[in-house]
C-alpha cells in the first residue's frame, strides 16, 4: 500500500485580492506536494478561501455587493490565479459551500456533546482584521497581531473550554516536530504556559456565518469555521461512505503550512478543538515568515502589494516560484524586489539551468545527430569526469535532506552548485574544439563530455521539477525522456540516461530578461493601483486617476523642480489625438471602461479607469489624447494598448484632456 501525504495551505480571506504573499504559501505547498508525488506518495493538497465573518461582511458592504456576490467574485480570483500558475491542488474549498457548513455544524455538535461548550457572555476587545478576541486589552488597545485598534464587543456567546487543554497542549508541544521552526514552538509554549482562558466561539450581532446548531441566532466564530476546512474538505462529518473513507485515509494531515501571524490559531485553538472532538491532531504545523515589500509585510491594508499576474506576464510562473524559494530563507522574513527577481532569473535560470540545457543539447544535436552519445569507461576518462559523477550523487542525497527539512533555499543552492560545476567542466573540456576533430580519441572524448553534461542536467532537472515544473517538463521532453511527472525520485541515480536516446526539438526555456523587464513590471503594478476598482474592495480610496493619467494638468503637486526632464525625454512620449469609436463597461470592474480608439493609423483597445466619471455612451465620438507608445499591459485579462490623458483631481475624479478647436484624428501633440 502506498504512503499517503496530506498537505494544506491556510484558506485565504476574500476581503483582499491575491498577491504574491498569498502565492508564497501556496507555492511552498505546491512544491512539497509535487515532490511527494514524485516520491510515490498518494498526495492530497488542499487550499481554498475563508469567506465568513464580520470582516468579509464589511468588505462586501463597502463594495456595494451582497456577501455572496462579493465572495464569489474574490474567491474566483484566487482560484483563477492558482489555475493560471499551474498550482496542483487536489481540491479548493470555500467555507460558504454547503458541504463545509453542514460538516462544521457536525463538529460543533460533537464538541458540545463532549461537554466542552457552554453559554456565557463576552464583554471585551476584538480585532476585526484578525478576527481575534483580545482578552487582556482595554478599549482602544491595539491588536497584538496587527496593531490596529481593537473594538469593544459585548454579547451573549457560546464558549469553548480552552482552559481545560493547557496540559494536553503542552504534551503535544513536547514533540519537537509538531510546531516548526523552533522559534515559533517556543513562543507557543510560553503563551500556553502563561494560562489559557475559555474562548468565545459564536457571535450573535451579525449573520454572515454558519448558524450554531439548534440556536441559529448565533453564528459560529469564524476561526472555528475556517480551521475546520482542513477536515471538512476531506469528508469529516459527511454521511457518505466514500467521504468517510477519504477522511480516515488522509487525516491527520502530514503538514499544515501557515504564515507566522496565525500560529496561535493553528497551534493552540486548532489542536484543542480537535482533541475536544475526539479527533487526532495534525503531524506538523510549519510556519513561514513574511514577504516584505518596501520594508514592511506585504499586505492589502498597507497597499504595498505586488500581484503575481505581473510577474507571470513578464517572466512566467517558474521565475516567481524559483525566486521565492531560493531567495527567502524559509521560516524567516524575506524581501521582494523586482531588481532581485530579475537578477536571480538571469543568473540562475537564464544563464544557469537554461543555458546548460541549451548548450548541452545543441551540441548533442550538432555532433551526434541528436542522439545521446556513449560515455567511455576506459582509460580516457579524466578525474574531472568522475568529479561530476561524484558531485551529482552527493547532490541527489543532500537536496533531498535539505528539501524535506523545508530548507528550500539551501536545497536549491546545492542543486545549482551542480549546474555551476558542469558549466565549468564544459568550459575546461571545450567540446566545441573536440567537435572540430574527426579522430577516434577526440570523438570518444567528446561523447564522454557531452554524456556527462547531459546526465548531470537530467539529474538537476528531475530534482528541480517540483520548484520549476514548467521549464523542467520542457527540458525533459527536449531530452527525449517523455513525461517528467512519471519520474520516480526514490530511484534517481547516475547513469540512467541511455545511450542512443533521441532528443526532441531543442528550444530555450528561459530567455534572458533585460532591464526593461523591471520597468515593465513596475509600470504594470503602478497601472494596477487605481485602475481596477481596488478602492471598492476595502473602503480605502486611492487616487483614482493618478495612474490612468500621466496628467498634463494636475491638481496634485508635480515632481519637485529639480527633477526637470529634457526636451528629448519629452519627445519620447508619443501623444496623439484619438477618436473614441466604442466605449463599454468592463464586467466586475467598477472603475474600468473598455475603449476602442482610432488614432489615425489604427484602432486601439485601451482600458481606462474613468467609469465613475464618464458614462460610456458620452464618450463615443469624442476626441481624446492618447499616449500612443506605451508598452501594452494586461488588465482583467484584456490588453490595454495605450493610455488616455486626463487631469487628476484631488478626490480622484479624472477629467479628460480635450480641444477647443477641431483637430484631425492622429495628430501628434508636441
Ligand atoms: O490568515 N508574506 O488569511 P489571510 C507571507 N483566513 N505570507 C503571506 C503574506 C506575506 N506578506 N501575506 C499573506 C488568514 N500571507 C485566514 C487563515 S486558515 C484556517 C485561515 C499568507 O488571507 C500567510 O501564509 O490573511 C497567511 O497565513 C496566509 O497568506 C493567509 O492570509
Ligand atoms: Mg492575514
Amino acid at each position: 500500500m502506498s504512503r499517503k501525504f496530506y498537505i494544506t495551505t491556510p484558506i485565504y480571506y476574500v476581503n483582499a485580492r491575491p498577491h504574491i504573499g498569498h502565492a508564497y504559501t501556496t507555492i511552498a505547498c505546491d512544491t512539497i506536494a509535487r515532490r511527494q508525488r514524485q516520491l510515490g506518495a498518494e498526495t492530497f493538497f488542499l487550499t481554498g478561501t475563508d469567506e465568513h465573518g464580520q470582516k468579509i461582511e464589511r468588505a462586501a458592504q463597502a463594495a456595494g455587493k451582497t456577501p455572496q456576490q462579493f465572495t464569489d467574485e474574490v474567491s474566483g480570483e484566487f482560484r483563477a490565479l492558482w489555475q493560471r500558475m499551474g498550482i496542483s491542488n487536489d481540491d479548493f474549498i470555500r467555507t460558504t459551500e454547503e458541504r463545509h457548513k453542514k460538516r462544521v455544524q457536525e463538529l460543533f455538535r460533537r464538541i458540545r456533546d463532549n461537554g466542552y461548550i457552554y453559554k456565557g457572555s463576552y464583554a471585551g476587545q476584538y480585532c476585526f482584521s484578525d478576527e481575534l478576541y483580545v482578552d487582556s486589552a482595554k478599549p482602544g488597545d491595539p491588536c497584538p497581531i496587527c496593531g490596529r485598534p481593537t473594538e469593544t464587543v459585548e454579547e451573549e456567546n457560546y464558549f469553548f473550554k480552552l482552559s481545560a487543554f493547557q496540559e494536553k497542549l503542552l504534551e503535544l508541544y513536547a514533540n519537537p516536530e509538531f510546531i516548526r521552526p523552533e522559534t515559533r514552538r517556543n513562543e507557543v509554549i510560553s503563551f500556553v504556559k502563561s494560562g489559557l482562558r475559555d474562548l468565545s466561539i459564536s457571535r450573535s450581532t451579525f449573520s454572515w456565518g454558519i448558524p450554531v446548531p439548534d440556536d441559529p441566532k448565533h453564528v459560529i466564530y469564524v476561526w472555528l469555521d475556517a480551521l475546520a476546512n482542513y477536515i471538512t474538505a476531506i469528508g469529516y462529518g459527511s454521511a457518505h461512505a466514500g467521504a468517510q473513507e477519504a477522511f480516515k485515509k488522509f487525516w491527520p494531515a502530514d503538514v499544515q503550512m501557515i504564515g507566522k501571524e496565525i500560529v496561535r490559531f493553528h497551534c493552540v485553538y486548532w489542536p484543542a478543538f480537535l482533541i475536544a472532538a475526539g479527533l487526532p491532531v495534525p503531524k506538523a504545523i510549519v510556519a513561514h515568515g513574511w514577504l516584505l515589500f518596501e520594508e514592511s509585510k506585504m499586505s492589502k491594508s498597507r497597499g504595498n502589494i505586488v500581484r503575481a499576474e505581473t510577474i507571470l506576464d513578464v517572466l512566467g510562473a517558474d521565475a516567481l516560484r524559483y525566486f521565492l524559494l531560493r531567495e527567502v530563507v524559509f521560516g524567516q522574513d524575506g524581501s521582494f524586489s523586482f531588481d532581485a527577481l530579475v537578477q536571480r532569473y538571469n543568473s540562475d535560470l537564464a544563464n544557469g539551468i537554461g543555458n546548460l540545457a541549451s548548450r548541452t543539447l545543441t551540441m548533442i544535436n550538432r555532433y551526434f545527430k541528436g542522439e545521446v552519445p556513449y560515455a567511455s569507461h576506459a582509460a580516457s576518462r579524466t578525474a574531472g569526469d568522475d568529479a561530476i559523477v561524484e558531485l551529482a550523487r552527493k547532490t541527489i542525497s543532500e537536496f533531498g535532506t535539505l528539501f524535506d527539512q523545508y530548507q528550500f533555499s539551501r536545497a536549491l543552492e546545492t542543486a545549482w552548485g551542480l549546474v555551476a560545476a558542469v558549466d565549468k567542466y564544459i568550459v575546461e573540456n571545450e567540446p566545441w574544439a573536440l567537435g572540430e576533430k574527426q579522430d577516434e580519441d577526440s570523438r570518444s572524448r567528446l561523447g564522454t563530455v557531452l554524456y556527462t553534461s547531459a546526465e548531470a542536467l537530467r539529474i538537476v532537472t528531475a530534482l528541480a521539477h517540483p520548484v520549476i515544473p514548467e521549464a523542467t517538463a520542457r527540458i525533459w521532453t527536449q531530452m527525449g525522456l517523455g513525461d517528467i511527472k512519471k519520474v520516480d525520485l526514490n530511484g534517481l541515480a547516475w547513469g540512467q540516461l541511455h545511450l542512443g536516446t533521441k532528443l526532441g526539438e531543442v528550444q530555450p526555456v528561459f530567455p534572458r530578461a533585460d532591464k526593461s523587464a523591471i520597468e515593465r513590471m513596475q509600470k504594470m503594478e503602478e497601472g494596477q493601483k487605481g485602475a481596477v476598482g481596488e478602492a471598492k474592495l476595502e473602503a480605502v480610496a486611492p487616487a483614482v486617476a493618478a495612474t490612468v493619467a500621466p496628467a498634463a494638468v494636475s491638481a496634485v503637486p508635480g515632481p519637485p523642480a529639480s527633477e526637470k526632464i529634457s526636451i528629448d525625454d519629452f519627445a519620447k512620449i508619443e501623444l496623439r489625438v484619438g477618436l473614441v469609436k466604442v466605449a463599454e463597461r468592463v464586467p466586475k470592474a467598477d472603475k474600468l471602461l473598455r475603449l476602442e480608439v482610432d488614432i489615425g493609423t489604427e484602432v486601439r483597445q485601451i482600458l481606462a479607469g474613468i467609469a465613475e466619471a464618464y458614462a460610456p455612451e458620452t464618450l463615443v465620438g469624442r476626441k481624446v489624447v492618447i499616449v500612443a507608445n506605451l508598452a501594452p499591459r494586461k488588465l482583467r485579462g484584456m490588453e490595454s494598448n495605450g493610455m488616455i490623458v486626463a487631469a487628476s483631481l484631488e478626490g480622484g475624479k479624472p477629467v479628460l484632456a480635450s480641444f477647443l478647436e477641431d483637430v484631425p484624428v492622429g495628430a501628434r501633440l508636441k
